[in-house]
């Protein structure tokens, strides 16, 4: 498309016309201090600014959106600052999860409702990024998303921390008596040292690396710390470019394609990246009218190395992957991975903004050659206690259990779970399968992160580290073990999780991507005639259209409503 005229503006619309209500536009961008001159016929380009004092992630996007505005400025456009709602992952309740698909209304509805031309997104907190990602799809006008970038490394007397993967390692030491108060509270304190989101290879960190190789990113701007100076200077060129963008009407349905989310998947693969952005790629994909079924994950991952040596897979943390080269390095050592002709936010193609760039530190992002391992590590599975699918992240487990036979221990919910996992006198052994329902889209709601399931504590005394555990939720992308998730349909709509008693043997096969329930047709049959589902406690509000319209994980857990159709007309101005 040729680049537009100011008469063809969106805004324009509001304040361009000679007729009554651009008189009321006019006059109002007046009360705020606007005269003719600050934006007539001139881009004006939402910042939609998810920072919030109850998101720490996000506690210095104040700073990049007074970045963004300096760039849009330079650039000849007007910026517009505008609040969004921040879906923090530590305090949001009952998971951010649950209010991914809000964020995603909130800002599709944001973007079409106000005189707006384009905007520049601020996220990377988990679920922000796919949220801001899936209302921009579906409204479709032209976006950058500018991540709020990894925070420094943890530390605690001299050793280094990672979100998330320690608190796990090291709640279950203190769990097991190896580790005081004391030390606990240290490692409280030098967990998390500044602004910006979990720096291990967690969903944040997958998640702004995956909008980065879908085009919609400032290049190289996801590895960047949030406390580096280039996060400000790139914040700046994402306002410049957004004003460019706006000119020649990049969209996201032009930049966004099928080739681009393999090549997601691809970089989530080699990146050792969440299970969780499966759910959320499958969700973005789906606003653009693209399917990617689970077994696409699959293929990707047979084929694609694990190149980044990031926790939870491997060693090093987001500051080391910067200092390695980022994304942009790891792109140019997959090769012919990716697919480079796709385009991008800058008006060049993915394999045109990483040119010339290398890899600097070859214990932090291998060659393809020596890589951590040959595969991706996560394996979709199917069976009959998942028919419609299930995931495991397998780099992440104990090899010893990719194949395992063992008696289902079932915890009803997580209360459940709770209450009853370190009793003494709890009926398990390190062969059990630790099954958690209920816990799923609907059934939690919101599919929580609670997939790791803990080891149960007498197990913990006895040194076990890692055993089979099954859930119809999700688990943090810092996490690890042999914890199969996203089990579909879910117990609490009727899938087959919902019939498993305890004792009932499962098998989990990962090389034959497997998961099976040793009990008959008919046995099965008969508990399913029996089974009632749980009343629903959701009688209004959004927890009500959550667990009437959310779908499953192989879906993508977004709203049937919300999933591509017809374009949504622009409003009448009147
Ligand atoms: Fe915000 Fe982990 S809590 S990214």
């Amino acid at each position: 498309m040729s680049r537009i005229t100011a008469e063809q503006l969106r805004s324009w619309r509001w304040y361009g016309r000679d007729e009554l209500r651009s008189f009321g536009h006019r006059s109002r961008a007046k009360q705020a201090g606007f005269g003719h001159e600050d934006y007539m016929g001139k881009p004006i380009i939402g910042i939609l600014n998810s920072w919030s004092e109850q998101n720490s992630c996000h506690m210095h996007l104040k700073l990049t959106a007074d970045a963004v505005r300096r760039g849009i400025l330079q650039a000849g456009g007007h910026p517009m600052e505008i609040p969004v709602l921040s879906v923090g992952e530590m305090l949001t309740k009952p998971t951010a999860m649950f209010h991914r698909n809000l964020l995603a209304m909130e800002t599709e509805e944001v973007l079409r409702a106000n005189p707006l031309d384009g905007a520049v997104l601020l996220g990377g907190c988990d679920k922000s990024t796919p949220g801001l990602l899936m209302g921009a799809f579906s409204v479709d006008l032209p976006v950058i998303y500018m991540p709020c970038g990894p925070m420094m490394k943890g530390n605690w007397r001299g050793q280094v921390l990672g979100s998330g993967s320690d608190v796990w390692k090291y709640w279950d030491e203190k769990r097991a008596g190896n580790l005081s108060w004391e030390e606990w509270c240290e490692i409280e304190d030098g967990i998390a040292r500044g602004p910006g989101h979990c720096m291990t290879m967690g969903t944040a960190s997958t998640l702004t690396a995956l909008a980065e190789t879908l085009g919609l990113c400032m290049p190289g701007a996801s590895s960047i710390p949030a406390v580096d100076s280039a996060h400000l200077r790139t914040a700046a060129a994402a306002g410049r470019q957004m004003v460019e963008n706006v000119w020649e009407q990049r969209k996201p349905s032009q930049i966004v394609d099928e080739r681009s989310f393999h090549n997601a998947i691809a970089v989530d693969m080699a990146l050792g990246g969440s299970t969780n952005a499966m759910v959320h790629l499958v969700a973005m994909a789906g606003r653009l009218g693209i399917k990617l079924p689970l077994e696409k994950f699959d293929e990707i991952s047979r084929r694609v190395p694990l190149m980044a040596n990031l926790r939870p897979a491997g060693e090093y943390l987001m500051e080391d992957f910067y200092v390695a080269g980022g994304l942009r390095a790891l792109l140019t050592a997959m090769g012919d991975l990716l697919v480079r002709e796709v385009p991008t936010i800058t008006g060049r193609t993915l394999g045109e903004n990483i040119e010339g760039c290398e890899v600097l530190n070859e214990a932090v992002i291998r060659s393809r050659d020596k890589a951590l391992q040959p595969d991706g590590g996560t394996a979709v599975l199917r069976g009959n206690l998942c028919p419609n699918g299930a995931v495991i992240k397998h780099a992440a487990a104990d090899p010893k259990l990719h194949r395992h036979r063992g008696p289902a221990l079932v915890f009803d919910h997580y209360a459940d779970l709770k209450a009853r996992i370190d009793d003494p006198d709890l009926p398990v052994t390190a062969d059990s399968v630790l099954v958690l329902r209920n816990a799923g889209p609907v059934g939690a709601p919101g599919m929580p992160e609670w997939g790791q399931l803990p080891i149960p504590r007498k197990l913990l005394m006895q040194g076990v580290r890692d055993m089979v555990r099954l859930s119809d939720c999700r688990m943090s992308g810092t996490s690890y073990g042999a914890c199969v998730l996203h089990i579909a349909p879910e117990s609490a709509v009727g899938g087959p999780l919902a019939l498993v008693e305890n004792g009932d043997i499962i098998e989990l096969d990962v090389p034959g991507r497997r998961l099976h329930l040793e009990v008959s047709d008919e046995e099965l049959a008969k508990r399913r005639a029996r089974w009632q589902p749980a009343p629903t406690r959701y009688h209004r509000g959004y927890a009500k259209l959550f667990v009437e319209h959310v779908t499953q994980a192989d879906e993508g857990a977004d709203f049937d409503f919300l999933q591509h159709g017809p374009a949504v007309p622009e409003p009448e101005i009147y």
